[in-house]
């Protein structure tokens, strides 16, 4: 099953290249006030540090994260030894941005500073907002393959040099990512404010009014005052979220400053859950997260199956009519890159077919169903 994204990303991949319009893929977007802790949500999701976090508006621009789960090193040097033509990157783990293609990231902080970089250069360096995004893939031995967008958070009050509108502005350019029907939205909601107003559930629930794609995520359950705890926020019964609710515990700013690693914090968290609720150690934390989301993602796009099928075969047809008035093929990038499409268009039929059964029979033999 888990080859079936990186098949989804390559397409969408093909679609950028040639400028066709994007077929709106499945991607899982955060959404939850400022500083609610969207950012470290999605930090601990990759196992890796290397997104701009902090208290006050520090994600300015939606960043489009493509996770690509590659073999490690050893594995991809031997292939490489076996076949002389494969470019190898001699790294472990690597980012690459859209904006500069042919820069290969090796390290974390370099990709945090990039971010940071880009940030400045859409969006000034005076806490302005744009809704242009910034497009990062990270290739590694340790995720999962998915694709997640971190948005800016949603905030009230102009700050430095935002316009008036700044509120009216952040909830459009989120509800322009999340009112894709194909989207996984995961409102974040801080354990230490009331449910009832969280920005997050409120958002998702515009676009999204039946839950069929939103999942809860509650975050800073250490910080709740002294004799509360989120039990039954955390148990559907404050509010029910019909994927989910899933309590979580990240890093605090201390934490960060002292550079505390994203491995001590998974143990301290796992700690902290079985001392304050033991009940729903099994079924809360980071892990338990990233598990949640690929299941959810996957059952999300084999629901999209039929459509997309659809889509693929009509524009397949289409560059196929344009091929064909073409004549002659000729020594045209473009004329490749239309063949490239529709050979990757048939494969790509094949291979969701292929997972569409798959995913039928272990359905049929699993028992357990969520709402997907
Ligand atoms: P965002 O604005 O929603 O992206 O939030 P960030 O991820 O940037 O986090 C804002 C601040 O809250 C940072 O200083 C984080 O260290 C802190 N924070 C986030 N989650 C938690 C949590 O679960 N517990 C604690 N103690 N602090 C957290
Ligand atoms: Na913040
Ligand atoms: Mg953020």
């Amino acid at each position: 099953m888990e080859t079936l994204i990186p098949t989804i990303n390559r397409l969408q991949e093909v679609f950028l290249t040639l400028g066709a319009e994007i077929i709106q893929l499945p991607q899982i977007v955060v959404v939850g006030s400022q500083s609610s802790g969207k950012s470290s949500v999605l930090e601990s999701l990759v196992g890796r540090d290397f997104l701009p976090r902090g208290s006050g508006i520090v994600t300015r621009r939606p960043l489009v994260l493509q996770l690509v789960n590659v073999p490690p090193l050893q594995e991809r040097l031997k292939i490489e030894n076996g076949k002389q033509t494969q470019i190898c990157v001699k790294a472990e783990e690597w980012g690459t941005f859209l904006h500069c293609k042919n820069q290969i990231f090796t390290g974390f902080q370099e990709i945090r500073r990039e971010i940071e970089a880009e940030t400045e250069r859409g969006s000034g360096d005076n806490k302005g907002i744009s809704p242009e995004p910034i497009y990062l893939k990270i290739f590694s031995p340790k995720v999962l393959n998915l694709t997640l967008v971190d948005l800016p958070g949603i905030t009230k009050v102009p700050v430095g040099d935002q316009p008036k509108d700044i509120e009216a502005q952040v909830q459009e350019m989120i509800l322009s990512f999340i009112s894709n029907p194909n989207c996984l939205i995961l409102a974040v909601s801080p354990a230490n404010s009331d449910l009832a107003t969280s920005d997050a559930l409120k958002l998702a629930r515009e676009v999204d009014t039946d839950g069929r794609r939103t999942l809860l995520v509650v975050s800073k359950l250490d910080l709740m005052d002294a004799g509360t705890d989120a039990l039954e926020v955390l148990l559907g019964r404050v509010i029910p979220v019909r994927l989910g609710i899933i309590g979580v515990v990240n890093r605090s700013q201390h934490d960060i400053n002292t550079q505390k690693s994203l491995e001590d914090s998974m143990k301290d968290e796992q700690a902290f859950l079985q001392r304050h609720y033991p009940s729903l150690v099994s079924r809360a934390g980071s892990r338990y997260l990233a598990k949640t989301l690929s299941r959810l993602l996957m059952h999300h796009i084999r629901d999209c199956l039929p459509d997309l099928k659809t889509r693929v075969t009509v524009l397949s047809a289409q560059y196929q009519a344009r091929l064909n008035s073409y004549g002659q093929p000729v020594e045209d990038h473009s004329a490749t890159l239309l063949q490239i499409v529709t050979k990757f268009a048939s494969d790509y039929c094949n291979t969701i077919e292929g997972t569409a059964r798959h995913i039928q029979t272990s359905e049929l033999c699993g028992g357990a169903r969520i709402c997907y």
